[in-house]
């Protein structure tokens, strides 16, 4: 058996956070941040993202026909987008495009905007369209672990406009699920609340790769004894949680 021990402050660290209108950053993120790519070397990502995003590229010839536009933003920089955007476009806009500072999942580092290379590139509303190079980035995205994270028809749940161009990295097999589900991440969390740890968990497959995974609600402190024979990984929720993904060893993540 193997004990990790889960602190308060975890619950607001790893791949699957929620950050929303209502849940914001607690602090500035501590991960390491790379560029995405070289000849971008002020976009920037969590290390996990950075390489799944390289890979996904990688295997569909990407950056020929696709432009990164912004990754990784400091609580000042999405300030400033706020404050140029609402002079810019209005109030009204602003709202539908851009979240409020501490409410940004480009804070985390796991968020990316993609653009159509083209001449002109917006920089808060990138042509990202469904034919093309984006669409097949669009269909690739979730085997790499990144959602679609503000879709069509899910406004009243995001908080957020339709971005085509906004995906986030949420690590493979919650991605696939959410993908196939057509579950936005406020949906997926709180459908794992119905697996809390100790009961069945939500099982779910990838690849031939099997996943169980559960919600543990957490009491700060709490201790959990986890089976050698299986891999697993932890990510807080960012709002009273934990989810705990496991997988046996044979398998990669
Ligand atoms: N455009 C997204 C909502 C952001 O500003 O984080
Ligand atoms: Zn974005």
């Amino acid at each position: 058996m193997k004990k990790i021990t889960l602190t308060t402050d975890a619950i607001h660290q790893g791949d699957l956070i929620l950050v929303n209108p209502a849940h914001g950053l607690k602090a500035e993120t501590q991960e390491r941040l790379i560029p995405i790519l070289e000849s971008a070397p002020s976009v920037l990502l969590q290390e996990r993202a950075a390489q799944a995003l390289e890979r996904l590229m990688a295997a569909i010839d990407g950056w020929q026909g696709i432009a990164p536009v912004s990754g990784w933003r400091s609580f000042q920089e999405q300030n400033q987008i706020w404050d140029s955007t609402v002079r810019e476009s209005g109030l009204e806009f602003t709202k539908k495009y851009v979240a409020v500072p501490g409410h940004s999942e480009h804070q985390t580092g796991l968020a990316i905007d993609l653009g159509l290379r083209q001449e002109h590139i917006d920089f808060i509303c990138p042509d990202f369209p469904d034919i093309g190079i984006c669409q097949t980035f669009r269909e690739q995205a979730a085997a790499h672990g990144f959602i679609l994270r503000y879709p069509a028809g899910k406004e009243t749940v995001t908080g957020i406009a339709h971005e085509p161009w906004h995906f986030r990295y949420v690590g493979v097999p919650h991605a696939t699920f959410m993908a196939r589900a057509g579950l936005t991440l406020e949906e997926y969390l709180c459908l794992l609340r119905q697996y809390p740890y100790g009961g069945p968990p939500l099982e779910t497959w990838e690849a031939e790769k099997e996943y169980r995974i559960h919600h543990i609600k957490a009491p700060a402190g709490i201790t959990l004894e986890l089976s050698e024979t299986k891999g697993h990984s932890v990510s807080g929720d960012n709002v009273d949680g934990f989810i705990l993904t496991e997988w046996r060893k044979s398998d990669a993540q």
